[in-house]
């Protein structure tokens, strides 16, 4: 998607320097910038300090970080490589596709090339996959249903292009119409409004940053058409896990016969995973709750303290929304319902 007039990725192999290119999305929206890497082992640190973030990205980074790391590691590729990228976060299913991807991919063809190659088509596979969802949800929000609340950020940062949740709406607006998106700042690492509207105004989209507690008040007045969001792992019973406060908008939904709508590829499916009581939370740093960042009116990046010191917080980074609370699943081979 676009940066400027530049189309750009979340996520790629860096063919100049043979390593992994990625945006460093924790400077977003007051830098746009690029990190390349030749070592694996930062390519990990990034999906664990969420410089890359959103489950099909966290996937398609593991893909190209073990492809590095054939390249420069090969002998310690299955006993420390494929453990250590699998342990940088525990929720989005991706990560562990992505892995098993590479780990098959090594085991059957062990030639560098088509390692490179395997991580590139794996990418490629979540961007069709989502450019497929994309025009599904174009088609289901073009009856009457634009304005779209959407929460975190489940746009082309998190899914290597288009997004998920945002696809359709990218979509909508490249064919001329004017969808208007609710973009839930998403606290506590504010994805929403340091991502997805930053995103959407890169696209032209109209948008308006609100804080979370506002979104079902919105729904109340009749201001939400539809609400759209990303998954980080689809059970096989339907429920579905995404970023903490997904769940409450559901409830929310529900109550004023609003369609909730989960944007979510197969990459994020995990049928071994009976119901979503079988899925692991991500707990985070105390200090994410705790402590905000922004630029100060200098241009310089400060982070400040918003809590008594000695205050402890609670950091679940994700909750999820029972099956029968999701109106359908948008998956790039049509629509999924309870
Ligand atoms: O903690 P994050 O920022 O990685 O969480 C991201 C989300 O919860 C997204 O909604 C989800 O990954 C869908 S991405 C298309």
């Amino acid at each position: 998607m676009r940066v400027g007039q530049i189309n750009q990725r979340a996520v790629n192999w860096h063919q100049e320097s043979g390593g992994v290119q990625w945006i460093e999305q924790r400077w977003l929206p007051h830098r746009f910038g690029q990190v390349v890497s030749l070592d694996p082992e930062e390519v990990a640190i990034a999906i664990e300090t969420m410089q890359v973030r959103g489950a099909p990205t966290i996937g398609a980074t593991a893909a190209y970080g073990l492809a590095l790391a054939w390249k420069v590691d090969r002998g310690r590729f299955f006993n420390f490589w494929l453990p250590r990228f699998r342990s940088t976060r525990p929720t989005a299913v991706n990560l562990f596709h992505a892995c098993d991807a590479m780990q098959f991919c090594a085991e059957e063809n062990p030639a560098l090339k088509h390692m490179i190659d395997f991580a590139d088509a794996y990418a490629e596979a979540e961007v069709s996959a989502n450019k497929r969802i994309g025009e599904i949800m174009a088609g289901l929000l073009a009856v009457g249903e634009r304005r779209i609340l959407t929460h975190c950020n489940a746009g082309w940062l998190a899914a290597v292009d288009w997004g998920t949740a945002t696809s359709g709406i990218y979509h909508l607006a490249h064919a001329g119409e004017k969808p208007f998106v609710w973009v839930d700042e998403t606290r506590p690492r504010l994805q929403g409004a340091r991502l997805t509207a930053w995103e959407l105004n890169q696209e032209g989209v109209d948008c308006r940053i609100q804080a979370d507690g506002a979104a079902a008040w919105m729904m109340a007045q009749g201001k939400v058409d539809a609400i759209v969001v990303g998954a980080d792992r689809v059970a096989a019973n339907g429920d579905v896990a995404n970023k903490i406060g997904t769940y409450g908008l559901s409830l929310a939904a529900r109550e004023h016969g609003i369609p909730m709508y989960v944007a979510a590829p197969t990459s994020t499916f995990d049928v071994g995973c009976p119901t979503g009581f079988d899925i692991p939370i991500e707990q985070r740093d105390d200090n994410e709750v705790l402590h905000v960042d922004g630029v100060d009116v200098f241009g310089q990046l400060q982070e400040v303290s918003i809590a008594a010191s000695g205050v402890s917080a609670n950091n679940p980074a994700f909750d999820v929304t029972p099956f029968a609370n999701v109106t359908a699943i948008i998956n790039e081979s049509g629509l999924w319902k309870p």
